[in-house]
């Protein structure tokens, strides 16, 4: 949420930050700012919108400068507008701040700022906290640093911040907790930002900045010292990411590429990690703890949206084949509600970003009772796969459409692993059924460019249904989730309102909402429910609903009562959320894209969500 860039170096700042907000557009998107430092003048301009209505505002503008710092915002405190867009100023104007993450106790700060005197112009924390800054440096008559690090120890909530400074041109000041910052590091040149992705076609050298670190950047050299002024060696990581792996590469949408990458983000999980010929699972990441997990009385997964659809797929999974007891919990609820948490409890966090605020909070709440943290996170390096005791990447590569799904296919694969790993080790799964599962696992990235072939008549189908009001999607067993998935996906993107129920719930009330109006998307492939879901397609089809029903190939009883039939190929029960999923990610992208709505960047939301 929010993202920030910011450059000092040899180069010209602004095409360096400008490309820059365009990399972290998915992170926020109401208005865009970017600040430059020209012969000791700060020249700042902002605009509500998109960055591209940034870019067309500076045309003939001064754009000079080797520092500068950019924002893209998605809006917490004060609407979408130009004043409240970053980056902010303090009173005299000479000092300038670009912040995601939210100051809780800005109210306070701001009441007594203005018993001194500042007067402020927007609505957000941010430009407190500059006045915050500024107002110590004029009454301690101290350095920028110093500004920034004595008032970061009074400053409740979560940041992270760049700062510029007119009497202090040649240096940037950046700071963080809670909210994410990298520092790139080049050949006489320096970056950061909210994520990689700016960084990764100048340097693969970066630092990740811990909480409470705050970094000085000038002269070329960049130090690192914490809010207690303590200075610390930077730890450089050096980068495995792609340029075109942060490229729409010739599709119309990263959603698109991200939906058809999935046959090799899914084998790209597997690398190195299943070898099914030789009964050889392994994942590297869970070494220390692992018996912790094999050994646990129940599981407790905590995530959030996708992630948390993930979670339950992984309940089924871990219920099945390793005999113990899971219970998934929204994030953002169980770190309110006063959660039974042993010493020793396993906790598995899910989450692409790695930075979601209600599941940090939680992996922090379950920590601080003594229990173990496994995290299953996309992004290298991020918050969550740092607070975790283990864990395993998905390594599916950065996920720009702001719509999750090869990130999702991923944890999928992960989950699944952990299963059958802990299920082997706990002898709960016959070896026979577990080397049959290892086979099977390595044939699903083929399976799933196999239902990517459904794309044309997806395609046919959205046009047909585009102008529906509301879906439901319905699903027994392992395909539950994927209907709740499916659901999340078709609103998200298209806005249509749309409902994921376990099928057999919908006679306890959805089915009040079928007429013949209603589109229906059953999951419906051939597993233990199947007899069940295709008595539900009976009573929807009773009532004259619209079914579209997702089915194995070769099923001959669907397509007699379904409108429409979409064949997936065959896979274990367990693994076919991994399958199913791939024509309703299809369908959701067409309708969207159909009713003309902005696909990888749909109106309200944003990638990663830093704030609760
Ligand atoms: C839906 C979507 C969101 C995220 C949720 C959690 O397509 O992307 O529901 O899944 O915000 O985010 P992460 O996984 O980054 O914790």
């Amino acid at each position: 949420m929010c993202g920030i860039v910011a450059y000092i170096g040899h180069r010209e700042a602004y095409p360096v930050v400008l490309k820059g907000l365009k990399r972290l557009e998915y992170r926020g998107y109401d208005s865009a700012g970017i600040a430059l430092m020209h012969e000791g003048n700060l020249n700042i301009y902002k605009q509500q919108g998109k960055v591209s209505e940034l870019e067309q505002v500076t045309q003939g503008q001064n754009l000079q400068g080797g520092i500068g710092m950019g924002h893209t915002r998605w809006a917490t405190h004060g609407a979408p507008n130009n004043v409240n867009a970053h980056p902010h100023t303090g009173s005299n104007g000479k000092l300038a701040i670009i912040h995601n993450g939210i100051i809780e106790n800005y109210s306070s700060l701001k009441v007594e700022l203005a018993r001194k005197g500042h007067q402020f112009k927007s609505e957000t924390d941010t430009e407190v906290l500059i006045h915050f800054i500024e107002d110590i440096q004029t009454h301690e008559k101290c350095s920028l640093e110093e500004a920034v690090r004595l008032a970061l120890t009074q400053v409740v909530g979560a940041y992270a911040i760049v700062v510029m400074d007119e009497k202090d041109p040649s240096t940037l000041v950046a700071a963080r907790k809670g909210s994410p910052l990298v520092v790139g590091i080049g050949k006489g040149e320096y970056f950061l930002a909210s994520d990689a992705t700016p960084i990764i076609e100048y340097t693969n050298e970066v630092v990740y900045l811990n909480d409470f670190e705050i970094a000085v950047i000038r002269n070329n050299t960049l130090q690192i010292k914490n809010t207690q002024d303590e200075v610390s060696n930077p730890y450089i990581q050096v980068l495995d990411m792609e340029l075109e792996a942060i490229e729409k590469g010739g599709f119309d949408h990263f959603m698109l590429k991200e939906i058809f990458e999935q046959p090799r983000s899914i084998a790209d999980c597997l690398r190195g990690r299943l070898k099914a010929d030789e009964g050889y699972l392994k994942l590297g990441g869970i070494r220390e703890y692992a018996n912790r997990l094999e050994n646990a009385d129940r599981i407790i997964i905590v995530a959030c949206g996708t992630s948390w659809h993930a979670g339950m797929v992984a309940e089924y999974l871990f219920e099945e084949f390793c005999r113990i007891p899971v219970e998934v919990e929204y994030a953002s609820e169980f770190r309110y509600r006063n959660p039974v948490i042993k010493e020793g409890d396993v906790v598995i966090a899910i989450s692409q970003s790695g930075e979601t605020a209600d599941t940090m909070a939680a992996i922090e709440l379950a920590k601080s009772k003594g229990a173990i943290i496994f995290g299953v996170c996309n992004v290298v390096g991020s918050s969550i796969s740092r607070i975790t005791h283990e864990g395993a990447y998905t390594h599916a590569g950065p996920e720009i459409g702001v719509a999750s799904t090869k990130a999702f296919t991923a944890q999928l694969t992960v989950l699944a692993m952990m299963a059958l790993q802990v299920a082997f080790k706990r002898g709960t799964l016959p070896l026979t059924q577990y080397n049959q599962m290892l086979i099977e696992l390595e044939t699903i990235p083929s399976k799933v460019e196999k239902a990517l072939q459904l794309n044309d008549q997806v395609k046919y189908i959205s046009e047909l249904f585009k102008d529906a009001r509301n879906f439901l999607y319905l699903g027994r067993g392992y395909n539950f989730p994927v209907a709740l998935e499916g659901a999340l996906k078709l609103k998200e993107i298209s806005y249509i309102h749309a409902e994921g129920y376990p099928a057999a719930e919908m006679k306890h009330g959805p089915i009040a909402l079928i007429d013949e109006e209603m589109p229906v998307v059953f999951i419906a492939t051939r597993d233990k429910s199947y007899e069940k879901i295709v008595s539900n397609i009976q009573e929807v089809r009773a009532r004259k609903g619209r079914v579209i029903a997702i089915v194995t190939e070769g099923d001959t009883v669907i397509p007699e009562m379904a409108e429409f039939v979409i064949e997936v190929p065959a896979t274990h029960e367990a693994l076919m959320p991994l399958v199913s999923v791939i024509p309703l990610q299809l369908l959701s992208y067409h309708i969207a894209v159909m009713r003309g709505c902005n696909v990888d960047q749909p109106r309200n939301l944003a990638k990663s969500v830093t704030v609760e």
